[in-house]
């Protein structure tokens, strides 16, 4: 089964070993460390407890006044294709609306068509891009938002 729970401190080598997994360019298991500790960071996670509470999922937001930033969002790719993400984000917005949050922000690549189909889903809508935003490879980000969640 799998369950969802806030980020604490201790989560960040569980947390750190999902991103390994799926980004090109991983966070640090100390950046999650300082995250989990940040008051106004909010980052959920998805517990599989069949296996030994393995943190198989993340996604992380700040909260700036009532927007929310998306950080990161990733799912382990034994877990991927599942429905599992799209869980987690519906998860995510439903856990910071409660502090005041009615708007999200976040960057994703063009070429990251499964990220883009998952946001799309979920309401959000492409508003511009930033030029050559990530590197390796280098690509420009697609900015969205959705500004009624
Ligand atoms: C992007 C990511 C978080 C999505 O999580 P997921 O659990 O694999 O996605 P889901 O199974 O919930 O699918 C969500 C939507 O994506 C789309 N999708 C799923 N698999 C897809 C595929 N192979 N190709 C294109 N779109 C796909 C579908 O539209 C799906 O909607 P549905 O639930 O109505 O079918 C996950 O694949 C991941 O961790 N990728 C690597 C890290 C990453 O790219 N993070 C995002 C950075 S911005």
């Amino acid at each position: 089964m799998i369950e969802y729970r806030r980020m604490v401190p201790e989560d960040a080598d569980g947390v750190a070993r999902v991103e390994k997994a799926c980004m090109p360019v991983p966070w640090s298991r100390e950046s999650f460390w300082q995250e989990a500790a940040n008051t106004d960071a909010y980052y959920l996670l998805g517990i599989d407890t069949d296996k030994d509470n393995l943190i198989m999922a993340y996604a992380g937001c700040w909260v700036l006044g009532n927007e929310g930033h998306i950080t990161n969002v990733a799912v382990d790719p034994d877990y991927q294709g599942q429905g599992m993400g799209r869980k987690l984000m519906e998860k995510l917005v439903e856990a910071v609306k409660p502090l005041g949050v009615d708007s999200m922000t976040l960057e994703v690549r063009p070429s990251n068509t499964r990220a883009l189909a998952l946001y799309e889903k979920l309401g959000f809508k492409s508003v511009g891009r930033r030029p050559k935003y990530y590197t390796q490879p280098v690509e420009d980000a697609e900015i969205m938002w959705n500004t009624h969640i």
